[in-house]
């Protein structure tokens, strides 16, 4: 890789007093001899809590899990349904096909690539359990309406908050609006560890115990398995890393937040549509910054040549993918999600780019033609 290349992350230009802090705390976990769910798991699952406005933190292995065991502590499973978009990571529907319910697709709004309400309208049956929202790209849109069309249809808001770390709305952060919401702290999330890990919270003291009592083969007391659990506990390794990153998340999403306004002011090339501005600018983290373009792999080759990466989240919607190819979805179809996952491309947007480098996007991108 050349010294100029511009990569998706750049984990090696992270702050010096940062990495030297991760390794004081991996060695702190070394020597405490004590490496699964033990303090360095406590203090950060009080601490992300308390960040996101909930009462309870339940560490997961990953965000995959942490969305399972949500399900399944609110006894989702066989027979239900939950509404989701097709245009999401592949976990958010996993988790709903591992805790045996049916996902039901629905469609985006064109510009956003957040869920649309009027497709989630048509989703929705009798067996409808819970709507799954998904804060795509890092993006907050439309939680009061989620909020109250949830609780006038005796259904659960579960946030699938991976992407969305301190995003705020009306002054509650990502993962307050839902009965129970899940986070991911893989290593290239806006707050991420050094491999998996992920985080339940949640409001209800029900809820907690469940999922507590779930990540944990099901069982609260030693030896007794009230239920069928899975093993998914947060390491003592990753919650120390962790706690030594969360100080510098709300610097690291405002170089985020610089980096995707130069952006949108500086991108000017018509094949090239920009996402558009949050209504409130703490409603976005930038977690990707996704253009859409008719030629975007051109675009990608172009930028490539240019020295500067690309990404695409996602090139299928989720029904395109095979496990997914049944599932029931918006009878109008799925068509902005389709267009949408046609004609994305992720720019890099990390908080560790510099001015130079951010310009040189923007250039490079300018002088695009197809
Ligand atoms: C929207 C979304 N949901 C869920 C996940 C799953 O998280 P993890 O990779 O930690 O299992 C991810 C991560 O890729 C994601 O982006």
């Amino acid at each position: 890789m050349s010294s100029s290349w511009i990569s998706m992350n750049h984990f090696l230009a992270e702050p010096k007093a940062l990495r030297f802090a991760m390794r004081k705390a991996a060695a702190r976990v070394i020597d405490s001899c004590r490496y699964v769910l033990d303090r360095e798991c406590e203090k950060f699952e009080q601490r992300w809590c308390q960040t996101c406005g909930s009462r309870f933190g339940i560490g997961t292995g990953n965000g995959l899990d942490a969305l399972e065991i949500a399900l399944r502590a609110l006894r989702i499973g066989p027979g239900d349904e939950v509404i989701t978009t097709s245009m999401t990571a592949f976990a958010t529907v996993l988790a709903i096909l591992r805790a045996g319910a049916i996902p039901v697709l629905a469609d985006i709004e064109p510009g956003t690539a957040v869920l649309a309400p009027e497709s989630v309208q048509r989703c929705l049956t009798s067996r409808t359990r819970a709507v799954l929202l998904v804060h795509l790209y890092g993006r907050l849109a439309r939680m009061d309406f989620w909020r109250d069309w949830c609780s006038s249809h005796n259904i659960a808001l579960i946030e699938d908050c991976a992407q969305a770390h301190l995003a705020c709305w009306q002054g509650s952060r990502a993962g307050s609006f839902g009965v129970i919401s899940a986070f991911s702290f893989y290593p290239t999330k806006n707050l991420g560890a050094l491999g998996d890990a992920g985080m339940i919270v949640t409001s209800d003291p029900e809820l907690a115990r469940r999922a507590a009592m779930l990540r944990n083969y099901g069982s609260e007391q030693r030896g007794q398995h009230p239920e069928a659990g899975v093993n998914s506990r947060l390491d003592e390794i990753q919650a120390a890393i962790l706690l030594e990153r969360l100080p510098w998340l709300e610097d690291f999403t405002r170089r985020r937040r610089a980096v995707a306004s130069a952006y949108g002011q500086g991108i000017r090339n018509p094949q090239v549509q920009l996402p558009p501005q949050p209504e409130e600018e703490s409603a976005h983290v930038h977690h990707l910054y996704v253009i859409c373009c008719d030629s975007r792999l051109a675009l990608a080759e172009h930028l490539r040549r240019h020295g500067i990466e690309s990404a695409m989240h996602y090139p299928l919607p989720i029904h395109f993918q095979r496990p997914c190819a049944d599932l029931p979805r918006d009878p109008q179809g799925l068509v902005y999600a389709e267009q949408h996952a046609s004609s994305c491309l992720s720019l890099p947007c990390h908080p560790q780019m510099n001015q130079m480098e951010i310009a040189r996007v923007i250039d490079t991108v300018n002088d695009f033609a197809r």
